[in-house]
């Protein structure tokens, strides 16, 4: 199994440093997922990422920098919008789509002319990125930007903890930095900076109504654009799926099956009308209502439920509203079987 050391050790962020500029592989904690880091400047390095997840090839990644001064080594073209949003929100859980800078490696952006970056806001992630940046200038060399995709293997749950990663990728990577629990819990906002108007790719933590005060007009969603929008890789449909067959039920249903022949799993939330009873049983799992804390929860919950091997899991439907926009995302990839 792979090394999980400390991140708060000058030590293993040392040592990270020197595998990263080997292009070797790490496991780097972020405030949304766990990401699988490589180089983004060595091309062999990020090739080594799409073996580790099984991941399609022409599937982009996203950069992460420890600062923006590092942003137009990576991107051109870079609209008022863009720093306006960077301004506000980074460092933290939103991932611009840019015009691609000349030098970024294909790989890195699966053939496209754009490429997605973010600051991440997580001490632990923004360390590592800037003692890296001051390794190459201290070498003479550019660079600095981690290519990192979610560190689960390709269409399963992105893991929201050190052992998480250790679990899906096991020896692929060389060391995993502990940065604790992620305290977003699913992946970060993607804004699309990178053709005219700004569209939200992948709903996260940062909403639409934050977003659109920051740019002075409203944002729209991808579902509500055309459908030439570039790929992404979380938006097919059975993505971050568990192995268990996934519904999502009303109370009722959820208290007939508790009932039935089957062994089955529910998530339901706080004020759910179930009887204490049934409350009580470990395979019943009470989650915040309220999105941002059942967000922090929720692929923990559907790992762990995941791996009892129940017939099926059944979560009760959540709210309408836009805050569980994010959530209802996640929910419905979880759901979906081909
Ligand atoms: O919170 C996050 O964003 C995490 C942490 C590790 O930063 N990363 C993450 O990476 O979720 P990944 O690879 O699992 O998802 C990134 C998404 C993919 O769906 C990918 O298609 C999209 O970002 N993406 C990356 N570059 C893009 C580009 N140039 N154009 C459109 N979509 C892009
Ligand atoms: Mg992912």
């Amino acid at each position: 199994m792979p090394e999980i050391a400390s991140g708060q050790s000058t030590e293993s962020i040392d040592r990270a440093v020197a595998l990263l500029n080997a292009g070797h592989l790490i496991g780097l904690p972020t405030e949304t997922v766990y990401g699988l880091a490589a180089d983004a400047d060595n091309p062999e390095a990020v090739a080594a990422i799409f073996t580790a997840k099984g991941r399609p090839a022409d599937h982009p990644l996203i950069v992460h920098l420890g600062a923006d001064d590092l942003l137009s080594a990576y991107a051109t073209d870079i609209p008022d919008a863009a720093w306006a949003l960077a301004e506000a929100f980074w460092p933290g859980p939103l991932t611009l789509i840019l015009k691609k800078a000349p030098s970024v490696p294909d790989i890195v952006t699966g053939g496209q002319d754009t490429v997605g970056i973010r600051i991440p806001g997580h001490p632990v992630a923004l360390t590592l990125l800037r003692a890296l940046a001051e390794s190459r200038r201290q070498a003479g060399k550019s660079g600095g930007g981690l290519a990192a995709p979610s560190a689960n293997r390709f269409g399963r749950i992105s893991p929201t903890s050190a052992q998480h990663v250790a679990d899906e990728l096991g020896d692929a990577v060389a060391l995993i930095l502990d940065g604790g629990d992620c305290r977003v819990g699913i992946e970060s906002t993607i804004v699309d900076l990178s053709r005219g108007a700004p569209v939200i790719l992948r709903p996260g933590a940062i909403s639409a109504e934050q977003l659109s005060l920051v740019l002075g007009e409203p944002i729209g969603s991808k579902d509500s654009v055309a459908k030439d929008v570039p790929r992404v890789s979380g938006s097919l449909a059975s993505h971050y799926a568990p192995q268990t067959p996934l519904q999502v039920v009303d109370t009722v249903t959820i208290k007939d099956a508790l009932q039935g022949p089957d062994r089955c799993a529910a998530i339901v939330r706080m004020g759910v009308d179930l009887e204490a009873s049934l409350l009580q049983r470990p395979d019943v799992i009470v989650l915040a209502d309220q999105p941002a804390a059942y967000a922090h929860a929720f692929y923990r919950v559907l790992r762990e439920l995941d791996a009892r091997g129940y017939a099926r899991i059944l979560v009760q439907a959540l709210p309408e509203g836009t805050d569980w926009l994010a959530v209802q995302d996640r929910l419905g990839r979880a759901a979906h079987r081909d």
